[in-house]
């Protein structure tokens, strides 16, 4: 059978994904650099995207519509539930398409009974209506508060159990109502560039929040798309920006020393403030990412291959070490909804770890009177708050100078966890004083 673009796009990109472990964004990426330009493209992504946010509340539905859900082989579920993806979420597509393509394929894949059973799931779960769009379809059928909002908000138990025992009720719900919503789209614009202000008032009636020179906007456009083309703007999320910037970014001594740059979003803001950066990380992929960006933007930065744990390949010390950390990336889901199908409480035990040595990299490598920024994309306490409370204790030269916990008012559905501590010349001793312009109330 000729399966419709989109779909097949779609189902190639969750294989890669789910099966493959590949990340969303490279396998997104991927497949849709083999196609040609179109809204087919469009639709792919947000059948792929939209699938992986909602995959837990669809799910659950499969579960009640099928009559040996476990016995139903994991291809057919995923070709009946993005169907159902269709049928549930998106109203321009006609339901007589959305059936017709899926049962086609089942029916090429398997037989023709298991076709039949497809269709008629797909017909039973159309004639449940608008009720599966409302929570209380789920809380009825469900048993307790983690299993109803792990339907409904469509993210494994384990991690509706975690955020409400370290975050409480509020704070768990507003995380996982940011999961599943599309994130904005978030923008940098080049400060330094003398059309820099232009191009902040061009974005304006797109724009739906400022910070400085950061911007989420509604959609992608063409004026967007220009801006980055020219050089005059780069795609970072805001919240990524907020952080650095509450922080105290354009204050922190230099050289910095940014040790796992990953492809860059944070090296560059650095950059364009004229700050003096160096970038390494464990992907050379990353890396040469970092160098190409860096080039079409006109900055210097030296980049090279290191691990940030164990021992740190430089000639000369940083006055600040930068560790946007690898971690379990459970803020970002609404970007990176694969995460949490992939996660498990083990990784982000194993995750702590590895940003534990980490640290005591950086502890040693910083001189005296120097910054450590600590930064990651998630949300266990494990990995934020526990992590430098530990470290502090560990390290009592080290003071924390500031902790941005994710915000309860974060409109942009992501949440980072920072922290900025400042290296004393002895352990207890206040400021020490080597680095006059950095001081405590600056950042
Ligand atoms: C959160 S991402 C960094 C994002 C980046 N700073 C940005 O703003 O775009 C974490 C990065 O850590 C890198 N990484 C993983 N393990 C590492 C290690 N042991 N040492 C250094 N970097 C590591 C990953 O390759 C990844 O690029």
């Amino acid at each position: 059978m000729r399966l419709p673009p989109a779909r097949r796009m779609a189902l190639e990109i969750l294989r890669r994904t789910l099966d493959n472990h590949q990340d969303l964004q490279s396998a997104a990426n991927d497949v849709l650099a083999l196609c040609a330009d179109g809204p087919d493209k469009g639709l792919a992504t947000e059948l792929a995207y939209g699938y992986l946010r909602l995959r837990g509340r669809i799910d659950f539905l499969l579960n009640q519509l099928f009559k040996r859900p476990a016995q139903t082989s994991p291809v057919v579920r995923r070709i009946v539930g993005l169907a159902a993806y269709e049928l549930i979420f998106l109203d321009r597509i006609p339901e007589y398409a959305s059936l017709d393509w899926a049962v086609s394929l089942v029916r090429a894949r398997c037989d023709q009974t298991m076709g039949r059973v497809a269709n008629g799931v797909l017909r039973n779960l159309l004639r449940l209506g608008r009720a599966v769009t409302q929570p209380d379809y789920y809380r009825y059928k469900t048993h307790d508060q983690v299993q109803f909002w792990s339907a409904w908000y469509s993210c494994p138990r384990w991690l509706v159990s975690l955020w409400l025992k370290h975050y409480g009720h509020d704070r768990a719900r507003q995380f996982l109502e940011a999961s599943i919503r599309a994130p904005h789209i978030g923008l940098r614009i080049h400060a330094g560039r003398p059309k820099a202000q232009a191009v902040l008032a061009e974005l304006e009636p797109l724009t739906l929040e400022r910070a400085g020179w950061g911007l989420a906007v509604r959609e992608w456009s063409e004026l967007a798309d220009q801006a980055v083309r020219q050089g005059l703007a780069s795609r970072q999320s805001l919240a990524a920006q907020k952080i650095m910037d509450a922080l105290g970014v354009s204050r922190w001594p230099e050289p910095i020393w940014d040790a796992c740059a990953g492809r860059g979003g944070k090296t560059l803001l650095m950059a364009e403030q004229g700050k003096q950066v160096w970038a390494s990380d464990v992907s050379l992929f990353r890396l040469r990412q970092i160098q190409a960006e860096a080039q079409r933007l006109g900055c210097a930065v030296p980049v090279f291959l290191a691990q940030a744990q164990g021992l740190a390949p430089l000639r000369s010390a940083p006055r600040t070490i930068v560790l946007d950390v690898p971690c379990s990336g459970l803020g970002v889901l609404s970007r990176r909804p694969d995460t949490k199908w992939k996660r498990t409480a083990a990784d982000c035990a194993q995750l702590a770890g590895l940003q534990k040595q980490i640290l005591e990299t950086a502890a040693s490598v910083l001189p005296a009177g120097g910054a450590l920024v600590y930064i990651t994309c998630t949300m266990t306490r494990q990995e934020n708050e526990d992590q430098i409370a530990s470290f502090v204790q560990a390290y009592p030269q080290f003071r924390l100078l500031r902790e941005i916990q994710p915000s309860l008012h974060e409109e942009d559905g992501e949440f980072f966890y920072g922290a900025i501590l400042h290296k004393t010349t002895s352990p207890g001793s206040t400021l020490a004083g080597t680095i006059a312009h950095f001081r405590e109330d600056n950042v």
